[in-house]
């Protein structure tokens, strides 16, 4: 028994549960053993007050608007990382020497290729086929050409490397699957360009048009991938360790992350966002119809960037982002209409009661899409981009999953609301 409890009672009955603490102070009540000792499960549809796990990857406390990964402030690590000194942050738990970055950075660059024969699977995706989609059947197929190195001697060395890979490789499909749908000729990796500039030259590099990488647009990459890199345990994050908690392999568990994450309620929303300003855009900026939408419970309009599960003052996410787009835009010269739109529904939002009382504030991706289309990425490419800043937090956390003693298969319980047991009607008497 811990050294504090908590104590419940149930009917006639009082039952002692132990309180777990984590290092942030945070507190739980251990309710494992009530099953066993009472008969009774806890309910909690959409997991708003349960912990699956104890886990040492991200901190956040969402009423004092605190990100940390591995104790490190969000804010330190989106102004002074590179996307792959935190992807080795998260993986490893601790920030990388120089060495070890080298070392990291030329794993990455050895990985980058995909094998030839998976390059044919992109010619039989429909022209109009999701990227996401395209992604994750892609990533699921890379366990065929690439199984687990779990032969290695160390399994740890063998995770880190399968980790590399995906990592390395996610960008070269993304890249791919641009360029197919566009009906362009595929550019290759280059040893010689960064993580984020490899991407963007595979993206934009043309026989005719030579792109230059341009370190404005890299460094808000990297920031762009940090932000999203890990957030505890989201959607697509619970759901990677929910299939992988069944013993399936690291790319199938991170192919599910993926499906999960192409929800307008979560990494969609990127794209979302886009769509309801160009609406609005075109609508003659006429924001009381969205805002009314949005307030009316009978529509199932939303804003799209607003509102989040956890932080209810302020997403610090967004706070970075909101300023990288304003220094994105002026860098690159670009005026988009949308920016001063998303603006103005901001300020709407935040003067208005309905938002205001239920703590709804522009969440990461209410700015990041307008980056995102200063850059020249098509926009139903963005959540693709949040996959793969979100992919070092995903394999985190299944690693961490794998080596937890404590770790079960996900299964939760239910009440059962439909019919009683009832005696069997055979086919000649259902009339
Ligand atoms: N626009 C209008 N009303 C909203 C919104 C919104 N964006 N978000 C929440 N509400 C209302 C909701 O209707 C409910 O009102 P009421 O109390 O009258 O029934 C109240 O606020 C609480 O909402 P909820 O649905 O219970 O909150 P939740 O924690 O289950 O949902 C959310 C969180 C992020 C899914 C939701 O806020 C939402 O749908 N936002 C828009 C989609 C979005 O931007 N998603 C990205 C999230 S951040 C990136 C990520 O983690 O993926």
């Amino acid at each position: 028994m811990s050294e504090r409890n908590a104590t419940l009672i149930v009917e006639d009955a009082t039952y002692t549960l132990p309180i777990i603490e984590g290092s942030e102070k945070e507190k739980a009540i251990d309710v494992r053993s009530l099953l066993k000792d009472s008969g009774h499960i806890t309910l909690d549809s959409g997991f708003m007050n349960t912990g699956a796990c104890q886990s040492n990857i991200t901190f956040l406390d969402g009423k004092k608007g605190i990100l940390n990964y591995r104790g490190y402030p969000i804010e330190e690590l989106a102004e002074r990382c590179s996307f792959v000194e935190v992807a080795y942050l998260l993986l490893h738990g601790e920030l990388p020497n120089r060495q070890e970055l080298n070392e990291f950075r030329a794993l990455l660059a050895r990985y980058a290729l995909l094998h030839e024969d998976m390059i044919h699977f992109f010619d039989h995706f429909p022209p109009n086929a999701s990227p996401m989609s395209i992604l994750s059947t892609m990533i699921n197929v890379l366990c065929n050409y690439y199984p687990e190195m779990t032969a290695q001697p160390d399994p740890y060395e063998a995770f880190i490397a399968t980790a590399a890979r995906l990592m390395s490789k996610i960008r070269t499909i993304a890249a791919f699957s641009y360029k197919k749908s566009i009906g362009h000729p595929l550019v290759y990796p280059r040893a010689d360009l960064s993580y984020c500039g490899n991407f963007l030259n595979m993206m934009f590099d043309r026989p005719v048009i030579p792109y230059v990488v341009q370190p404005e647009v890299v460094a808000t990459l990297n920031k762009l991938l940090i932000l999203h890199a890990d957030h505890e345990q989201n959607c697509s994050t619970s759901t990677v360790r929910m299939v992988g908690s069944a013993g399936v392999n690291l790319y199938a568990s991170i192919s599910a992350g993926i499906s999960a994450l192409w929800g307008p309620l979560h990494g969609g929303a990127n794209q979302a966002v886009i769509e309801m300003l160009e609406a609005i855009h075109r609508d003659n900026n006429d924001f009381g119809k969205y805002i009314a939408k949005a307030k009316d419970r009978n529509d199932p309009f939303r804003l799209s960037g607003f509102g989040h599960r956890v932080y209810k003052t302020f997403d610090p996410r967004a706070a970075i982002i909101k300023k990288a787009c304003h220094q994105t835009l002026a860098a690159l010269n670009v005026d988009d209409p949308l920016l001063d739109i998303a603006l103005k529904l901001e300020e709407i939002a935040r003067n208005d009661d309905y938002f205001i009382s239920r703590n709804l504030y522009p969440n990461v991706d209410f700015y990041s899409g307008i980056i995102y289309r200063a850059m020249r990425i098509p926009t139903n490419m963005f959540p693709v981009m949040f996959a793969l800043g979100r992919l070092p937090g995903w394999m985190s956390h299944w690693h961490e999953m794998m080596q937890d003693p404590d770790t079960k298969i996900g299964r939760p319980r239910q009440i059962y609301t439909g019919p009683a047991q009832r005696p069997f009607v055979p086919l000649h008497e259902r009339e």
